[in-house]
């Protein structure tokens, strides 16, 4: 893929306009580099501790989760009006159960950042590096977000990823 840099501010509508839905592709490495992707439909894009971070939050339940607490790096690939069947379809089989790259057809290669992965085929993409979590705090949340998202009680944990790469394809 042709990649033309971006500054990682330079898309921020369109990125936002994946969310919540169709959504993006949340890529992570598990061990030996085995990627393994799930849609998101929450991420934040800013500027935190000086620097270009993206947000992205992972419940407990899912198996990305056990991956992002281990893992160094980070990507969101973000398709804009395409590949929504595969986003719908890594957005609800997971990773634990079946290996969805193959499953679903997606082709996903190497980022420019080493330890990075990336789904081919989308728009908009974000390099990263973790450096913080934080979980949600329900005694902190207004009561009707957690009777809305965490009636089971699965509270996201917050990572943040330093944005070391960003562009489009
Ligand atoms: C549009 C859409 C957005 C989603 N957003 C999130 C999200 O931001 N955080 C999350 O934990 N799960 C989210 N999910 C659910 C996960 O993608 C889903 O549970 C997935 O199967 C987890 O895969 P894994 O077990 O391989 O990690 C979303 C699902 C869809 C369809």
């Amino acid at each position: 893929m042709t990649r033309k840099k971006m500054a990682f501010f330079e898309r921020f509508a369109d990125l936002c306009g994946t969310m919540p839905q169709p959504g993006a592709f949340l890529t992570v490495e598990g061990p030996g580099g085995k990627p393994n992707v799930m849609t998101i439909g929450w991420a934040c894009l800013g500027v935190l501790w000086g620097e270009p971070v993206m947000e992205v939050l992972v419940r407990p339940s899912r198996h990305t989760f056990g991956l992002m607490e281990k893992a160094k790096h980070f990507s969101v690939s973000a398709p804009l009006g395409k590949l929504q069947k595969k986003l719908a379809f890594c957005g609800s089989r997971s990773g634990r159960d079946i290996d969805k790259i193959e499953a679903c057809g997606l082709r996903v290669s190497p980022g420019v950042t080493k330890g990075v992965s990336v789904v081919e085929g989308c728009d908009l993409y974000y390099e990263c590096e973790l450096v913080h979590k934080t979980q949600v705090v329900k005694e902190n949340l207004r009561k009707d977000f957690i009777k809305r998202y965490y009636e089971g009680e699965d509270f996201h944990t917050i990572f943040a990823g330093r944005i070391v790469e960003s562009y489009s394809v």
